[in-house]
């Protein structure tokens, strides 16, 4: 059984990775519109419903890089943080039993446009997002 699932797991993901790049579109990978001054929601989330608080560790990277967001074990930390996303980044305590780790970044910059990855270090996939920052 759980090799059925697993097989109809890779089977949907292909079809879904097929559909999405006729939308010219790759899997995982979202777009978001943001405007300078303004901020953006980046989602990430991860469905698993046997998470416990110390399964919980997220980093939020962007351009491959730049540390924009730690969760560890459960708790929102910005300790590493980049100093270039102080006191703009901020993730949802609430919803992080329920495998929500989306990023709100505020007061948005032209130079905050890229690519943003969530590395979920329980699972296998990191979701990414592509942010655009536009100038008003
Ligand atoms: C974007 O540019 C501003 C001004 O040059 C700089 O202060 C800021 O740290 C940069 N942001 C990032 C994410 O590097
Ligand atoms: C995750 O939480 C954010 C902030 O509350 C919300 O905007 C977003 O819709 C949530 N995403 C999911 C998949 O529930
Ligand atoms: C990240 O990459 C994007 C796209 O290549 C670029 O526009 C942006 O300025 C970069 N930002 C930083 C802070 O490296």
């Amino acid at each position: 059984i759980y090799l059925f699932i697993y097989f109809f797991y890779r089977c949907c993901c292909f079809c879904i990775c097929v559909f999405a790049v006729l939308l010219n579109k790759a899997c995982l990978q979202v777009t978001v519109e943001g405007e300078v001054r303004g901020s953006a929601v980046l989602p990430c989330s991860f469905i698993d419903n046997h998470l416990k608080k110390e399964d919980i560790t997220v980093y939020w990277r962007h351009n491959s890089s730049q540390n924009v967001y730690d969760i560890i074990e459960g708790k929102g930390s910005v300790e590493r943080q980049d100093s270039a996303y102080k006191n703009r980044a901020e993730t949802f305590p609430i919803e992080y039993m329920k495998g929500n780790f989306s990023l709100k970044l505020n007061s948005l910059q032209l130079n905050d446009s890229g690519k943003y990855v969530c590395y979920i270090t329980k699972a296998h996939q990191n979701p990414s997002t592509q942010l655009f920052v536009k100038g008003m």
